[in-house]
C-alpha cells in the first residue's frame, strides 16, 4: 500500500475519477464528504466531515501525502442570488481557510496540498492568458483569487501547496459535457451568443493524471489546469455534432440566456483563451490535446 491521499468533496465529479485513478495507483484514498454516499465503492473511507468545526474527522489527515481539496457549492445550477453567491463562497474561501488552520492542529501535517480554482480567475480576457497574467473583473475573479489566497496560506505552516485552475472538466458522468451534448443528439444543439467565446477545458483523464503527477513532484504555486489547444465554444458545438452525427444548425441569441440565468450567465457567455504554460513546463505529458480527439473518447 502507498501513502495516504485524502479527498475533501471526493464524491464529485473530478473526486469520484481522482479516487478511481488513486486507487489504482495503489494510494490509501480517504472522501471527506457531508453525506455517506448509499452506493459506496468498497475499498473507499468515507468520513463525514463538517468544515465549520474540526472534529474527529481531522485526524484522518494526520500523516497523509496529500490533501486535495475539491469541495464547493455547485456553480452552475441556475441564478446568483445573492444567497446562492453566499453559500457558493463560503464552500470555497472559507472552507480553503478552516482546513489550512486546521492543518496547524496536527503533529504529523500533510506533506502536500492541493486545492481547486477555476480558470474564471481571468474573467472575459481578450488576449491569451497564463499563470502570469492579472485577474479578470467580475464575482467568479473575485472569488477565485481570495479562494487560492486561503489555499496558499498552508505555505505558511510548511505545507508544500498548488492551486490548480480548472477549466471545463469533460466528463460523461457530469458537468458541462452532458448538458451540451443531449441537445446535439436529439438534433436540438444550439451554439449560445456569438459562438466566439473561448471555452478552455480539459478531459477528466487529464485533469486527474495533472492532480497525480502533481502529487508526484509535489510542485508548488498556480497551474492551469486546461488543455493546450484554444478552442471557442461554437468550436466545441460543431466537434460534437460531427462526432454524433447531427448538424448544429441552431444559436440561441444572449439576451435570453442572460434573461434567464442573470449573472451566471458569465460561464456560458465568457471566457478565456488559457495556456497551460507552467504544467507543460514541469514536464506533464497530456493524454488528450485536441478536442476531437478529446470527444471522441468521451462520445464513442
Ligand atoms: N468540473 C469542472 O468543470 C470544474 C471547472 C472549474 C473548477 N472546478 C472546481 O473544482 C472543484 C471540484 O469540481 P467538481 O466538478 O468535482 O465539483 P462537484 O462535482 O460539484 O463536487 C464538489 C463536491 O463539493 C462538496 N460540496 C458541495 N457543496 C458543498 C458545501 N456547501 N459545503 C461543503 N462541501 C460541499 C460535495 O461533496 P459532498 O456532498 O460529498 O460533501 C461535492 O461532491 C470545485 O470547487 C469546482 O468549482 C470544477
Amino acid at each position: 500500500m502507498k501513502d495516504k491521499a485524502v479527498i475533501a468533496g471526493g464524491s464529485g465529479l473530478i473526486g469520484k475519477a481522482l479516487t478511481r485513478y488513486l486507487k489504482s495507483e495503489g494510494y490509501r484514498v480517504i472522501v471527506l464528504t457531508r453525506n455517506i454516499p448509499k452506493e459506496k465503492s468498497g475499498d473507499i473511507e468515507y468520513i463525514i466531515w463538517d468544515y465549520r468545526e474540526p472534529g474527529e474527522w481531522l485526524k484522518s489527515i494526520e500523516g497523509s501525502e496529500a490533501v486535495i481539496n475539491l469541495a464547493g457549492k455547485n456553480l452552475a445550477s441556475g441564478r446568483w442570488t445573492s444567497g446562492t453567491k453566499t453559500a457558493i463562497r463560503e464552500s470555497r474561501v472559507n472552507l480553503t481557510q478552516n482546513l489550512v488552520k486546521y492543518f496547524d492542529m496536527l503533529d504529523d501535517k500533510p506533506s502536500y496540498f492541493i486545492s481547486a480554482s477555476a480558470v474564471g480567475y481571468y474573467g472575459n480576457a481578450p488576449n491569451p492568458v497564463d499563470e502570469n497574467s492579472p485577474r479578470g473583473k467580475g464575482f467568479l475573479a473575485e472569488l477565485t483569487e481570495d479562494w487560492e489566497k486561503s489555499a496558499l496560506a498552508a505555505e505558511q505552516s510548511g505545507i508544500k501547496t498548488a492551486c490548480l485552475r480548472f477549466g471545463a472538466v469533460l466528463s460523461m458522468e457530469g458537468g458541462a459535457l452532458p448538458r451540451i451534448v443531449g441537445p446535439v443528439k436529439y438534433f436540438a444543439g444550439a451554439i449560445p451568443g456569438s459562438g466566439k467565446q473561448y471555452f478552455p477545458w480539459i478531459h477528466i483523464d487529464d485533469a486527474v493524471r495533472m492532480i497525480h503527477f502533481l502529487m508526484q513532484k509535489k510542485s508548488t504555486g498556480i497551474f492551469n489546469a486546461v488543455s493546450p489547444n484554444i478552442i471557442t465554444i461554437e468550436e466545441l458545438i460543431k466537434t460534437a455534432g460531427e462526432i454524433l452525427k447531427r448538424p448544429v444548425i441552431f444559436r440561441i441569441p444572449e439576451f435570453p440566456i442572460r434573461a434567464l440565468l442573470g449573472e451566471a450567465s458569465e460561464i456560458i457567455l465568457k471566457g478565456a483563451a488559457v495556456k497551460p504554460e507552467r504544467i507543460i513546463s514541469e514536464g506533464y505529458d497530456f493524454k488528450f490535446r485536441k478536442i476531437r480527439q478529446a470527444l471522441d473518447d468521451l462520445l464513442k
